[in-house]
């Protein structure tokens, strides 16, 4: 899968099957999101890593996160694709690393405030949806991105799972923080992402709530598999 200004035209047929995932930081979205992609031989698309990787161009570029008509511009200019893993490269180079960092992570969640990158990326994102089934992620799946999915999910956990979660995520790359830190910037980075007024981060009515809290990696895994062979009208084994 690649996307960018001029490979943007995706397949003929309409979507089959879009699984839409939404949740605050740390939920375990993209995870479960790959893994189920994975698991159904579907497509995997990690909407945080499109906003992370703009943030980052717009960092090496020079240009302000505030600058709404700089970043909107610098979309159009972008290559940007992501594998089914969800490593993703700009203009050819591996930045999967990259788009990790805390001066990136606090950059991507300013930027995704404004309307003009949202709409920038948008075409962008429903393009991979036109080249088969896809499990995706992100903040406004299926509020905006996917309106119409065939399963909408909002995964959630407690501010302490989540932080425990990222916590661990960290210690196992050897980088060594502090879980009171890690929970004040998941606090900070939710209430940016659910007051913006672009796309917020919001639970939507035909959305199925599935708090995480106290279930691994697994246990969420074949919540989600159950879900979409409900959806698909064949009965979980
Ligand atoms: O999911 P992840 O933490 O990688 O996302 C990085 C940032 O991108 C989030 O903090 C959020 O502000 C933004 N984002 C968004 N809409 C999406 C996905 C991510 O606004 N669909």
């Amino acid at each position: 899968m690649t996307f960018g200004p001029t490979q943007n035209s995706g397949g003929p047929n309409g979507p089959s099957f879009v699984v839409a995932i939404d949740g605050p930081a740390g939920a375990g979205k993209s995870t479960a999101a790959k893994a189920l992609a994975r698991r159904l031989g579907w497509r995997f698309l990690d909407t945080g890593a499109i906003y992370r990787t703009l943030a980052l161009a717009a960092l090496e570029a020079g240009i302000a996160v505030d600058d709404e008509t700089g970043l909107a511009a610098l979309i159009q200019t972008l290559r940007m694709s992501q594998d089914p893993d969800g490593r993703m490269k700009l203009d050819g180079r591996d930045v999967s690393a990259a788009i990790r960092t805390e001066l990136v992570t606090r950059a991507a969640s300013t930027i995704s405030a404004h309307a003009r990158v949202r709409a920038g990326l948008l075409e962008i994102q429903r393009a991979v949806a036109r080249e088969g089934p896809l499990v995706c992620e992100g903040r406004d799946m299926g509020s905006t991105v996917f309106p119409r999915a065939e399963l909408k999910v909002y995964l959630d956990a407690d501010l302490g799972a989540r932080s425990r979660r990222r916590h661990e995520e960290l210690a196992a790359k050897g980088q060594v923080a502090n879980l009171d830190e890690i929970a004040h910037q998941i606090r900070e980075r939710d209430h940016r992402d659910q007051t913006r007024s672009a796309a917020p981060l919001r639970r939507v009515d035909d959305q199925i709530y599935l708090d995480t809290s106290d279930l691994d990696t697994e246990g969420v895994l074949a919540r989600l598999q159950d879900l979409v062979q409900t959806r698909r009208g064949v009965s979980p084994p």
